[in-house]
């Protein structure tokens, strides 16, 4: 018997590692998947030049492309869109969400803008210019972007730990202290900043413990450089600390992201995953008047006037209810262990993941499953193309694939890690979907061997993977 014939759909991992633990919500709004066959992905696949972002989203079955503006919204975010102020200037919203920013964080000012690269693109050229190095445990794909267009280079400092995929460590998203120091030591004049991503995304989902960020902190001081978080998933970030971190077992998860944020100078924040909204983003800055007379200045042209920044009053709403349902300590056990599920799940049946599990994904280590595709062919993104042709999943690479080129030599850089990411929506899927994922990955162990890379054959110069066109290596 094949191992995928046992993971019937239904089929439930409840006596292995982790435990489903059941939706603190019922559900009240339903949206139909639609089923293709394997013909029809294979000619959907071509169309889309092998790009899984050019898919249309009817053709997907389970979508795990991204975390991001996917969560489903309560009654309560629902029932405030339908309060929202549309006022040009001074609408209703933009104050709920002050004080909720001010509540929650303990910062003084906030700046709402459209998303969280808007929140970047206005911030960055404050800090950056021409020459001059942001330092960060990881920073996303969008904030390296941001970073670049301010004429500056984006360095990544992760933790050792983070590049062990199978191996446990609690907090894999870590700073590493002593080359943030080494750095420092011989070139802090070009520093301009220093960012920690919470949690950090492109190591896995992995959290940053309060110790670490207390460190980064006191060097940042050390040197006059400004401290940002972004911000994207600092609930599950606050959570990995209670369970983890034995000082703050007993904190409350607000009490532990105001920890956190009282040692920043300020925070980007993509407010579509944590904050669980469709669209919308923020900028808090702790105590700095002048910098947020910069930030209002900046945001007028780029996204709009201060009390909308980018946003429909109703969004303003939605997001300042959000904020709050994103720390509920029942929401979180929930979200975590729904992840960790999916991950033990995969775990069980041989499939490497990158260990223990992050907060919003679970991140597959293709080189490890894909050895024979060097990383120039890009083993995440056969892997994530390869996984939507046996059964209509989407995932995405977050490896080489996802690198731009050496904006100095042109050359196809190789990423630390080469991850296929199974993001989990916000409140979206079932147990039963999980299941199925992990049915779908069993039958690709089995011809893992026969998966083949891919070439680029289009590529725009910045956030290439979103428009970049593929051909499959015969
Ligand atoms: N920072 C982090 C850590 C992110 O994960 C993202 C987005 C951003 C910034 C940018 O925010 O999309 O609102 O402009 N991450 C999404 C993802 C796109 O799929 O991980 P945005």
């Amino acid at each position: 018997m094949k191992t995928y014939d046992l993971i019937q759909p239904g089929f439930c991992y409840t006596q292995g590692m982790a435990n489903y633990v059941k939706e603190p919500f019922r559900i009240k709004m339903v949206e139909p998947l639609m089923a293709t066959t394997r013909e029809e992905r294979e000619r959907y696949l071509k169309e889309a030049h092998y790009n899984l972002f050019a898919l249309r989203s009817e053709w997907v079955s389970i979508d795990l492309l991204t975390d991001s503006g996917t969560g489903a919204m309560s009654s309560a975010q629902w029932a405030a869109m339908m309060q929202g102020d549309e006022s040009y200037a001074g609408a209703a919203g933009y104050y709920k969400l002050e004080e909720a920013v001010q509540d929650i964080f303990n910062y003084q000012y906030m700046q709402p803008v459209h998303q969280g690269r808007a929140a970047e693109k206005v911030l960055f050229p404050i800090f950056l210019k021409p020459g001059m190095v942001s330092l960060s445990n990881m920073h996303f794909d969008t904030t390296r972007g941001h970073v670049t267009l301010a004429g500056a280079e984006a360095v990544d400092l992760v933790c050792e730990e983070a590049r062990m995929t199978g191996t446990y460590a609690p907090f894999k998203g870590n700073m590493d202290l002593e080359r943030l120091k080494d750095y420092l030591a011989k070139a802090a004049a070009k520093v301009g900043v220093i960012i920690m991503t919470l949690t950090n995304n492109s190591a896995g989902g992995q959290p940053v413990s309060l110790a670490n960020l207390k460190a980064v902190s006191e060097i940042a001081k050390e040197y006059k450089i400004p401290l940002v978080i972004d911000a994207a998933r600092f609930a599950e970030n606050a959570y990995f600390i209670k369970q983890r971190e034995p000082e703050y077992k007993d904190a409350s998860i607000k009490k532990i992201v105001r920890a956190c944020f009282q040692l920043a100078d300020c925070f980007t924040m993509s407010a579509k995953k944590d904050a669980i909204v469709n669209m919308g983003g923020l900028i808090g800055i702790r105590e700095d008047r002048e910098l947020f007379e910069k930030v209002k200045i900046n945001t007028v042209p780029m996204e709009g006037f201060i009390t909308y920044g980018g946003l429909a009053g109703r969004d303003l709403e939605a997001l300042a209810i959000g904020l709050y349902e994103g720390i509920d300590p029942n929401f979180l056990h929930y979200r975590i262990a729904q992840v960790e599920y999916l991950g033990e799940g995969l775990k069980e049946i041989g499939i490497p993941i990158q260990y223990p599990c992050g907060g919003h994904a679970i991140f597959v280590d293709a080189r490890e499953l894909l050895p024979h595709i060097p990383y120039y062919e890009f083993p995440a993104q056969a892997l994530a193309l390869e996984l939507y042709l046996e059964s209509g999943i989407r995932s995405c690479d977050v490896g080489s694939y996802m690198l731009d080129l050496d904006p100095e030599t042109g050359e196809q850089l190789e990423a630390e890690m080469e991850f296929t990411r199974l993001c989990l929506p916000r409140r979206v899927y079932t147990q039963a979907h999980l299941d199925e994922i992990i049915r779908a990955f069993a039958k690709i162990k089995e011809k893992a061997e026969q998966i083949k890379g891919y070439k680029i054959i289009e590529q725009a110069p910045v956030l290439r993977h979103f428009t970049a066109k593929l051909e499959p290596i015969k």
